[in-house]
């Protein structure tokens, strides 16, 4: 989604500012822009489509050594030029980008606006042409820009030029995220620490509704009531070459490849010094004390969710509903008397869950949030946080993120049943062990999967995934997976329940992808196969060793069968990077979709 960046010292800002915009370009966008000051006056380069585009117009002859950046993911207005950021005012002396949603813009315009005419379709450009309105009205650019601040609904994140003030960029932030990086001689704005890892490790952590002078020199932090704050520095534990490919085409496969090493890692992070699984008592507290979990996540949060409440419940019997985020929040349902809600967001900046958060938190109950993003929104405002140690992810399509989930969602309910002395028969993280080893077998045979997509979905319109409990689940996630970046039409069904009606879209040739890893299942969901066969559909059977068939496409190896999910998963993974290769889609960055979702 939407990313900002800026930068103010003696380097040439141009460079950095589309180095920045370069690191965020995962995040999705469909347009870019910077705004730099020259000698003379602030110049604004953008343009529609990708960075590359913007680089072949930004005039590189130009000076600047202070400068802000945007990518744009459209909400307000069509992906264009005029709706790019930056945004400037009517005379053109403020310079603004601006993340997140002005929920009142209309209401803005009609108010105080009705007499300057405005460039684009954006609720940003609102923003900006107000702050010169209350500059023209006597005040400071500061008060202006507080005073503009105050009555915006919605949320920000904001970057200010002003011309006649080349020596400072104004920022302020309220529910999307925005840091200042701290340099020698120079500071940074960011959305993401990423994106200025090239100029700097230092950040500071914004709160909302704070206003922010950046300097060369150095930056002011003010409250709303105007007191300064002393916020000291963390150093983003982010290492460059975990936002590099390296020798990979695609960031999804380098992803995928690394599933083995973050299982392997989460037992690592979660392992006392007894060589056992731990988790912090008062997480296992909370847990233990509530009488039912809710989780809420989105996509394929939401599908690691799904798998999570068995793990749960099989577990440390703990009751647990899944919600969707986006439902959740305008349709709570009747809660438990001692709810705790999990929140499971790989960015921890999910818009939606974020909404949940924030009404839960208003009834008093308990949250945790699993995250792999520490310092994530969601992180700093819940209760508890449980990181998933994948490193940073890139592709929009999660992949590792999903089986870190697991992972860690299987040692909360380890940890949580043994606490309470739950007889728990399986040795976790003996299991794990044995997941990450049968991962790494799955990654090893990638033609074979590639050799499967090129026959299965070159062609076709659309592709069935069916399952049965918890195959069922990742069925789910190997259909989002395959429609993100394919686009073919894919959905995940309960086995059972194609004969209720999907199965009409069968035809000659449909392809439908089955799993079967659950003993308990194994023959009701060959059944189910039987009869969309027998209608017609190209069938495509992966299985568990110990549970195959003659005539399955693909055996994955045996492991724990409240497991299987981290396995199974991966070939589906696959299976969906190679079709976008087929489809000659953009894998890493496809169409219409952000990697952090942060507008509801
Ligand atoms: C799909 C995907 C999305 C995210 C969803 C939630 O591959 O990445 O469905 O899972 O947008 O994002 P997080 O986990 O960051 O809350």
């Amino acid at each position: 989604m939407c990313g900002i960046v800026g930068y103010i010292g003696n380097e040439d800002a141009k460079e950095i500012l589309l180095k920045g915009l370069e690191k965020l370009e995962y995040r999705g966008y469909d347009s870019a822009g910077i705004a730099v000051m020259g000698q003379d006056d602030v110049h604004v380069f953008k343009e529609k489509g990708r960075i590359a585009d913007l680089r072949e117009i930004v005039d590189v002859t130009l000076s600047a050594t202070t400068g802000i950046g945007h990518t744009r993911w459209a909400t307000h207005g069509v992906p264009s030029k005029s709706n790019a950021h930056p945004h400037q005012s009517a005379s053109g002396r403020f310079t603004l980008v601006h993340n997140g949603v002005i929920e009142n813009y209309e209401l803005l315009k009609q108010q105080y606006l009705m007499d300057i005419p405005m460039k684009s379709d954006t609720d940003t450009e609102v923003v900006v042409q107000l702050i010169e309105v209350n500059v023209n009205k006597g005040l400071s650019v500061e008060e202006a820009f507080s005073q503009t601040l105050k009555v915006l609904k919605g949320s920000y994140a904001i970057g200010l030029l002003d011309n006649e003030n080349p020596d400072v960029i104004y920022v302020a932030k309220n529910k999307s995220p925005l840091l200042v990086g701290i340099g020698e001689d120079f500071n940074v704005i960011a959305s993401d620490a990423m994106a200025m890892l090239q100029v700097t490790d230092q950040f500071v952590e914004l709160m909302d509704q704070e206003i922010v002078l950046v300097k060369k020199e150095g930056v002011t932090i003010k409250n709303l009531q105007g007191d300064v704050i002393e916020r000291a520095p963390y150093t983003a534990q982010l290492d460059a070459s975990d936002i590099e490919k390296g020798t990979y085409p695609h960031f999804m496969l380098k992803e995928i490849d690394e599933q083995p090493l973050v299982i392997r890692k989460i037992i690592q992070q979660y392992q006392n010094d007894n060589g056992e699984l731990t988790i912090d008592p008062e997480i296992v507290d909370a847990v233990n004390e509530s009488d039912r979990i809710y989780i809420i996540a989105a996509g394929t949060s939401y599908h690691a969710g799904l798998v999570g409440k068995q793990f749960i419940e099989k577990l440390a019997e703990v009751p647990v509903e899944v919600h969707i985020a986006s439902e959740f929040g305008y349709n709570i349902p009747l809660l438990s008397a001692k709810p705790l809600f999990i929140f499971i967001s790989q960015s921890g900046e999910t818009a939606d869950s974020r909404a949940v958060l924030v009404q839960i938190k208003k009834l008093g109950h308990k949250s945790l949030t699993i995250t792999n993003v520490p310092g994530s929104t969601l992180s700093r405002e819940a209760d508890y946080t449980l990181l998933l140690h994948a490193g940073p992810e890139i592709a929009v399509a999660s992949t590792k993120a999903y089986t870190a989930q697991l992972a860690v969602l299987a040692i909360l309910a380890e940890v949580t049943a043994k606490s309470t002395g739950k007889d728990v028969s399986l040795d976790l993280i003996r299991e794990l062990g044995i997941a990450a080893n049968a991962m790494e077998t799955l990654c090893d045979e990638k033609e074979q999967i590639e050799q499967m997509a090129s026959e299965y979905v070159q062609t076709t319109r659309n592709a069935f995934f069916i399952g049965r409990g918890i195959d069922y689940y990742v069925c789910l996630e190997g259909a989002l997976k395959l429609k993100e970046i394919s686009y073919i039409q894919a959905e995940g069904f309960a086995g059972g329940e194609l004969k209720h009606g999907t199965i009409a879209l069968i035809e000659e040739g449909t392809p439908i992808i089955a799993l079967a890893t659950q003993e308990s299942v194994n023959l009701s969901i060959r059944g189910n196969v039987k009869e969309v066969v027998a209608r017609g559909a190209n069938p495509l059977i992966i299985s568990m060793k110990g549970l195959e068939m003659e005539g399955d496409r693909f055996v994955i190896p045996e492991v724990h069968e409240l497991l299987t999910p981290l396995i199974s998963v991966v070939p589906l993974q696959l299976f969906a990077y190679y079709a976008a290769l087929h489809r000659d889609c953009d894998v890493d960055k496809p169409r219409n979709l952000a990697k952090s979702v942060t507008v509801e």
